[in-house]
Order: structure tokens, then sequence, then C-alpha cells
């Protein structure tokens, strides 16, 4: 089985968790690619009645391609679920994200949601977070400063993540920073806190008691894996 072929498993394993009536959000990435494509489907063949609220430009893009409905954020008290993908899922269900730049929106959506659903394919389960690097979205102004103060922080080398000869601009006009702290982040509380204290930061890419369910896929197939502490059984 293809890398693609298990993140596509994933994905379309996650739209079961979808009933008509829901508003849903659509999170960014390759492999809730296969969720929304998924979902646009039953909308149109098996009148999914659902609207949802996309975490990029990029999903706001691929969604209305593909002919589903939309609202903005602020045009609804609160969405019954957020289904996205992660750069890394621990055994607690807390994550790393941000790996698309999308982050700071995807927390937003996660937290104005019901519940959270994980799409990911085998390779993303890790005992301790931190291979992946961490991403942190911080203000252009004064990014050089901000930068020094995360690798004063978190004793590790880090980077402005770059869009060729420029930095990355993410859909909310800052940039992103990548952290290479490696597996140690054995207190992504405390370490999300600290970095929240340095003005520049904008958001962190680690997504603590927010993932409530991840639809993991590998060779053996997909499992679906429920979060003891989730709202969703
Ligand atoms: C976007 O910013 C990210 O949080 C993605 O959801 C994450 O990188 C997973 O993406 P893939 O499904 O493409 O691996």
């Amino acid at each position: 089985m293809s890398i693609d072929d298990a993140k596509r498993l994933a994905g379309i394993a996650a739209c079961d968790e979808v009933q008509s009536g829901m508003k849903v959000g659509l999170g960014t990435g390759s492999t809730v690619h296969h969720t929304i494509v998924e979902l646009a489907r039953r909308y149109h063949d098996e009148g999914l009645d659902i609207v949802g609220v996309p975490t990029s430009l990029a999903t706001h893009a691929l969604a209305t391609e593909l002919g589903l409905p939309l609202v903005e954020l602020d045009d609804v008290e609160g969405l019954d679920l957020v289904i996205d993908g992660a750069d890394e899922v621990d055994a607690s269900f807390q994550l790393i994200k941000g790996g698309g730049a999308a982050l700071l929106r995807e927390k937003l959506v996660a937290q104005a949601s019901a519940a959270m659903v994980v799409v990911a394919d085998d390779r993303k389960m890790v005992d301790t977070l931190g291979a992946f690097p961490l991403p942190i979205e911080i203000t252009r102004f004064g990014h050089g400063t901000t930068l020094r103060a995360i690798m004063d922080l978190l004793g590790c080398k880090a980077a402005v993540r770059m869009d060729g000869d420029a930095p990355l601009v993410t859909d909310n006009g800052n940039f992103i920073v990548d952290a290479h702290t490696g597996p140690r982040l054995t207190d992504p509380v405390a370490t999300e806190a600290a970095l929240l204290s340095l003005a520049g930061v904008v958001q962190v890419g680690l997504f603590i008691g927010m993932c409530d369910v991840v639809h993991l896929a590998g060779p053996s197939g997909a499992e679906r894996l429920v979060c003891w502490s989730g709202r969703l059984t």
C-alpha cells in the first residue's frame, strides 16, 4: 500500500463521523483532501446535507471547486466537528500540526468545534512529539528577534520557513518558524505556554486536549482510535 493509499483510506473512513445537518470544519493537507472529496461526493450523490468551514485558502478553493457549501467561521455559533490532518500524533492524542502552514486557522476552527477527528497514515504516530519540526506562526515585524528568542527558549535550531528565496507568508500574512527540537516534547502544554509568552508568537502548532478520534491507516488497513477522555465514543 502506498502512502497516498493509506491517506485515502484514513481520509474516507473519517467521513462516517459526519451526519446530515452538521457544520463541519474542513482541515488542510493531503490526507484530509480525500475526506473533502468524499464529503463532496456524498453531498452531491447521497444528499448529505452539510456546510463546511475551511481552515485555509487552499481548502476554501478545493471545497468551492467541488461544490461544497461553505460558511465563514464567524457566521456560525460553533461547529459540530472538524476533520483535519496532523504531522505527529502521540498516544495521548496530542498533535503537532502546521506542516502546511495553516495551524492558526486550524486551531481557531478546532477550538470552535464540539469534536476533532484526525486523519493520518500510520507514519504519523510517535512515542514523543518533536521529531517533526514544530511549526510556530510569528509576526513579520521583528521576526529575527522572535526567531532568536524561540531558539533560546527551546534550546534548539530553528529557521523561518522559506518559499523559494523568500519567507513563506501564511494565509494570515505572518511567517512560520520551524523549530528542530527533536523528539523530546514531553511537556507540550508547558512548551506551548512558554512560546505563547513571546510577543512575536501568534500561535504554536501543538494541539493538546483537542483530538477525540484518530482514523489511522497503514498496510493492515484503517483503524479508529478513540481518546478515552474525548468527546466522541
Ligand atoms: C496543515 O497546516 C497541517 O496541519 C496539516 O494538516 C498536516 O501537515 C498534515 O498534512 P498531510 O495530511 O498533508 O500530511
